[in-house]
């Protein structure tokens, strides 16, 4: 089976950039990526190439190359689901808001919905991939939708993971660790739709990092992979806590730790806390799941990793507070950073967003700067929190188009995402500019303390 037509639903952060890299990969499959998003659709259509929706380093050329070739952005969700082969869906599954499950489990209507329209409109067979994070064993799910449509038409359902990481989406596209992908591998027409998959895949990636496995594990694989990762910060970030009581420095026992052939040296970066669409929310949806089967141990094993993570975020606040004279009311703290890491202009979840928030709290007036997200998206991310009006919002936090800005006249200084930029700041200046005691936050272990006590800043970095 050789697939010509892909259709991608949801065109964000995954369908977005692992479209761009499909059709850039494999010129002779047509590559429609959709969504009900208009603004979205008419920025990845943008005329300006620097102008899409998603910044990721090298992203903008992938997509310069495939679009109008092979790649397209489009609204017309029901044309592209007929055009396919293989339709791959890879919108939001966000946690639960509302009724049972509420604040743990994921939101599948998204899902749902897309499994619905498909059913509705395909009229020839079709591979059905997975391609957002979900529970384990939603395929059986999507499987009753589209088998109980009674017109005929025959769907083959495949899981297939996104492990790419926002900042390196592109380099994690073209050389992935490995891919993952999950089918009915036991009969014939699963095999078959599995194998059309993988030779997708195969233009680009050595057959041996393409994993094939039963559903249920592709599934489970990567909620197990987001845990493990998101357990190593917490692992790091709760002994930071302790480095600090005890004048051990974290970074040093990170390196040490980490060099550790076992442990290995990855993801062990103390810092702020994590952020990002993914993390918490798997989590969140690892443990729901385990305790709808009734495993408890295993539930409160992960919902740890939260509970660690939440407190980073709100102890790294407080010792701003604290370290400035129990009080923060009236007085400027300077944010550098808003995105959850760097290069990303993503902001979902970001550690930043809790940090101003416990501040603002307190009183404080915040300023803030990031290289890639604007006022609107920190003020919609603020107002979302629900904490205070959106006047108030507005009338605290002012947000600036340069780190001096930020700067200026401020009684502290917090790092909270680790942009290169921030490390060559002009320093000195920086103090000069600020009010005295100049507090500096490290919140991301990105500044050397020496050079910075050097200067004449006091400064307190997580984990020394
Ligand atoms: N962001 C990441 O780094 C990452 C990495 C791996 C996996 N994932 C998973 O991939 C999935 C997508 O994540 P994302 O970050 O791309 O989300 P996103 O919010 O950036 O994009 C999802 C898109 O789907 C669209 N959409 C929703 N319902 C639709 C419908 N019925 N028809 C058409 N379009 C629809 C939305 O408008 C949105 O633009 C999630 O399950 C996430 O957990 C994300």
């Amino acid at each position: 089976m050789k697939i010509k037509n892909i259709c991608c639903i949801g065109a964000g952060y995954v369908g977005g950039p692992t479209m761009a890299v499909i059709a850039q990969k494999c010129p002779e499959i047509n590559v429609t990526v959709v969504d009900i998003n208009d603004k979205r659709i008419a920025a990845w259509n943008d005329d300006n190439v620097d102008n899409i929706p998603i910044y990721e380093p090298g992203l903008s050329r992938v997509v310069e190359e495939a679009r109008g070739r092979n790649l397209f952005f489009s609204t017309d969700v029901e044309k592209a689901i007929d055009q396919a082969d293989m339709i791959f869906i890879s919108v939001n599954t966000p946690t639960k808001t509302y009724g049972i499950g509420k604040g743990m489990a994921a939101d599948l209507k998204f899902i749902e919905l897309c499994a619905r329209q498909i059913a509705r409109v395909a009229t020839t067979d079709k591979i059905v991939v997975e391609k957002s994070t979900l529970p384990v064993r939603t395929a059986e799910a999507l499987r009753n939708i589209l088998d109980n449509t009674g017109n005929g038409v025959k769907y083959q359902i495949l899981s297939n993971p996104e492990f790419l990481a926002e900042g390196t989406a592109v380099d994690d596209l073209m050389n992935p660790d490995r891919v993952l992908i999950g089918g009915d591998i036991d009969t014939t027409e699963g095999a078959e739709a599995v194998e059309a998959l993988v030779d997708v895949y195969a233009h680009w990636i050595d057959r041996e990092r393409i994993l094939t496995t039963n559903v249920w594990s592709s599934e489970l694989s990567k909620l197990t992979a987001n845990a493990f990762l998101a357990q190593r910060v917490s692992s790091i970030n709760s002994l930071s806590e302790l480095c600090e009581k005890t004048g051990a420095d974290v970074n040093e026992v990170a390196k040490a730790v980490g060099m550790d052939s076992r442990i290995g040296p990855k993801f062990l970066q103390s810092s702020v806390g994590f952020g990002g669409s993914c993390f918490q929310k798997d989590l969140l949806n690892l443990v729901y799941i385990a305790k709808s089967y009734g495993l408890n141990e295993v539930a409160d094993y992960w919902e740890q990793v939260i509970i660690m993570n939440d407190h980073q975020k709100k102890r790294f606040a407080a010792n701003i507070v604290k370290t400035l004279f129990n009080t923060v009311s009236g007085k400027k703290i300077g944010v550098l950073g808003w995105a959850f890491k760097k290069d990303t202009n993503d902001t979902r979840e970001s550690a930043a967003i809790y940090v101003v928030d416990y501040l603002l709290n307190e009183q404080a007036d915040v300023v803030v700067y990031d290289p890639k997200v604007n006022a609107e998206q920190v003020y919609a991310d603020l107002d979302h929190l629900n904490t205070r009006s959106e006047a108030e919002n507005r009338a605290r936090v002012t947000v600036v188009n340069s780190a001096m800005d930020v700067t200026k006249d401020a009684h502290a200084v917090a790092v909270l995402t680790e942009w290169d930029e921030f490390k060559s700041l002009d320093w000195s200046l920086i103090y000069d500019d600020m009010l005295k005691p100049a507090f500096l936050f490290d919140g991301r272990r990105l500044l050397n303390r020496a050079e910075k006590e050097k200067i004449g800043f006091e400064f307190y970095a997580i984990g020394s």
